[in-house]
């Protein structure tokens, strides 16, 4: 695939058949693994929504799903990792087999937050799902269970990730160009 006519975007880092069949692998994997259980995919708004319903979709084990919200920002002091629950989830996990759904882990800040959080509730496991990992950025570590895709250290936008809110709807993953991001 070339570049797409949108201002911004250096190139495809990931296509959609690319995408596509690394979703196909990551479901089956998790098919495997909760095989005869019903899985709560837990996703983080707004970026995770394209990739859990994507994946969702080839997940053949029964299957929940549920969302959060969260804000992150820097503290008085300017360091970062500060992360809050802004909406929560619509139903208890007590007794459930979790897996958190995230788009990207970066820092892994809000990951930290979000397992120390939701271990809290008792679920039965909690396993953590991302679309990609830009693990160049971490600071705190995180495990990573399940992970499409490891990405070089650039700012990227589509299959729910965005540049200003926008780009989320893109089929493919795209590398913006430096002075973007
Ligand atoms: C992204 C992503 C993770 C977080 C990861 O969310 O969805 O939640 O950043 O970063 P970290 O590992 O450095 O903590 P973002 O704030 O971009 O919100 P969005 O999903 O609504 O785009």
């Amino acid at each position: 695939m070339s570049a797409p006519a949108i201002p911004g975007i250096e190139r495809v880092l990931f296509t959609e058949e690319q995408i596509e069949a690394r979703l196909c692998e990551v479901a089956a994997e998790i098919s495997r693994n909760y095989a005869g259980r019903t899985v709560k995919l837990v996703g983080v708004l707004k970026g995770s929504v394209f990739f859990l319903t994507a994946l969702a979709r080839h997940i053949e084990v029964p299957l929940k799903i549920d969302f959060l919200g969260i804000s992150s920002f820097s503290n008085k002091s300017g360091s970062p990792g500060v992360v809050r629950i802004a909406k929560d989830l619509d139903e208890s996990i007590e007794g459930d087999d979790v897996i958190l759904v995230e788009d990207i882990v970066d820092t892994g800040f809000t990951l930290r937050y979000l397992l120390q959080n939701l271990a809290g509730r008792a679920p039965n496991s909690l396993a953590v799902c991302t679309f990609l990992d830009r693990n160049s950025r971490r600071i705190v570590q995180v495990p990573v269970d399940y992970r499409c895709f490891e990405i070089p250290d650039r700012f990227v936008v589509g299959f729910g990730l965005d540049y200003n809110q926008l780009y989320r709807n893109l089929g493919y993953v795209a590398v913006m160009k430096p002075d973007k991001g």
